[in-house]
């Protein structure tokens, strides 16, 4: 029997909410809106908790709203809410709580609490058949992490970062560049026109045979870099600056698969495998030098489709199946 769920996540800076249809063996995704706040939060530079819990409030009786209209369904139609309950920001992740219990209560309907870094990885399920266990690669705006995946309930974490997250070095790294936040995907486009060995940034961790990451000291050197040659930034459709941009970008693109070499190393003592997928998500997962570099490098590399990558109500409903 199929199952209509509706996924509500608000953990940080992104309102979205999605109603699925839960066929057992495989879903399907009825309706999914999403209010990106980065044009609010880009004057700060970043993400103020503040900010981005008084516009979820502003946007998700709308986006609901919208979302069962498109669907064509009323909410006392679903059958269950799963809404992302950690981690996150409070403010935030009270707004999409609150408005899932209150539906849940008025409609008398199950409420199932997600934990928003297992539904990054999970995501994959939402257009892939992947078998357990896979190593699961968490590479987001937040986090940056490995885990062993037994089952949807068996997260073992292997390592992480020890400062910032994959995200992080690119929007900090973009910041220094002049790049606005966030800045990870113009770090992208802008790599593409860049040569990514033009310029040495450290790879954090490098001589650590483990999986963890480190990227404050990158983002130390690019300060460090354009203190020293400030006229890098004066023009920023030069190749000077594109190779920057790649050479940078490179540095977090090597750590990614010397720290997955060791993850999977990991991975197969524990479980015991001699092979095993690797699913890769977060809104860093979309970046294309590490899609590449990892699908070159590993073999039955799976990325979270890129339209599921970033904060979304789809991945919170799909891992509430
Ligand atoms: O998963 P997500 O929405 O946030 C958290 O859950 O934390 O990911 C947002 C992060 C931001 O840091 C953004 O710069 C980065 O994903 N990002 C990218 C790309 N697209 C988004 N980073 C590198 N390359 C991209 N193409
Ligand atoms: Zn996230």
């Amino acid at each position: 029997m199929s199952k209509l769920i509706l996924g509500i996540e608000t953990s940080c800076d992104d309102t979205s909410v999605a109603i699925l249809k839960d066929h057992v063996d495989s879903v399907e995704l009825l309706a999914h809106e999403t209010f990106g706040q980065e044009d609010s939060l880009a004057e700060w530079g970043g993400v103020v908790p503040e900010i981005a819990a008084r516009n979820h409030l502003q946007k998700m009786a709308p986006l609901l709203e919208s979302c069962f209209k498109k669907a064509g369904l009323q909410y006392s139609d679903i059958d269950l809410i799963g809404v992302t309950a950690l981690p996150g920001l409070l403010g935030p992740l009270l707004t999409g709580l609150n408005a899932a219990k209150t539906l849940a209560l008025y409609n008398e309907k199950p409420i199932l609490p997600v934990n928003h870094l297992y539904a990054h990885l999970e995501a994959v399920h939402l257009t892939e058949k992947i078998e357990y266990p896979y190593l699961g690669l968490l590479i987001s705006g937040g986090h940056s992490a490995f885990f062993l995946v037994t089952s949807k309930d068996e997260f073992k974490v292997l390592g992480g970062t020890i400062d910032d997250a994959a995200g992080e070095a690119f929007d900090k790294g973009g910041k220094l560049l002049g790049l606005g936040y966030p800045a990870g995907r113009v770090i992208d486009e802008l790599s593409k026109k860049g040569d990514p060995n033009k310029y040495e940034f450290p790879i954090g961790l490098k001589a650590s045979a483990d999986c963890r990451f480190s990227f404050s000291g990158l983002k130390t050197s690019l300060r460090v870099f354009l203190e020293n040659n400030p006229s890098f930034l004066e023009n920023k459709e030069s190749q000077e600056f594109y190779d920057l941009c790649a050479s940078y970008q490179e540095a977090i693109v090597k750590a990614m698969a010397l720290k997955t070499k060791y993850a999977f190393k990991k991975a197969k003592e524990i479980s015991g495998l001699s092979s095993l997928p690797l699913v890769v998500g977060g809104g860093v997962a979309c970046n294309s030098a590490i899609r590449e570099r990892l699908q070159t490098k590993f073999q039955n590399v799976q990325f979270v489709h890129p339209a599921y990558c970033a904060d979304n109500g789809a991945m919170i409903g799909n891992f509430a199946r």
